[in-house]
């Protein structure tokens, strides 16, 4: 059975001090900024018969990944009690 993403953000936090396990969260929240940029760009790009739904449909998804964006980026923070952590994947 698959774990839920936030158990699995939460173990793989605890191994912060792990510098494998700190440089996959540091390449995760880089992605996921690179996510984000990429389906704002589709929203803001959308056009044609669809223009309007594909539109909100970015914009819904885009939203989402800046949560979860914002949530790695806090709660590899909080647990590493490292402010470089985000700099890095900046
Ligand atoms: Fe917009």
């Amino acid at each position: 059975m698959t774990k839920p993403a936030r158990q699995l953000i939460s173990e793989a936090l605890n191994e912060a001090a792990n510098p494998v396990a700190r440089r996959w969260w540091q390449n995760l929240l880089a992605a996921a900024n690179a996510l984000y940029t990429m389906l704002y760009t589709f929203h803001w790009k959308s056009k044609g018969a669809n223009y309007y739904s594909d539109h909100e449909l970015y914009s819904r998804i885009y939203e989402s990944v800046e949560e979860d964006i914002d949530s790695i980026a806090e709660k590899a923070i909080g647990t590493t009690n490292d402010d470089s952590f985000f700099d890095a994947a900046t």
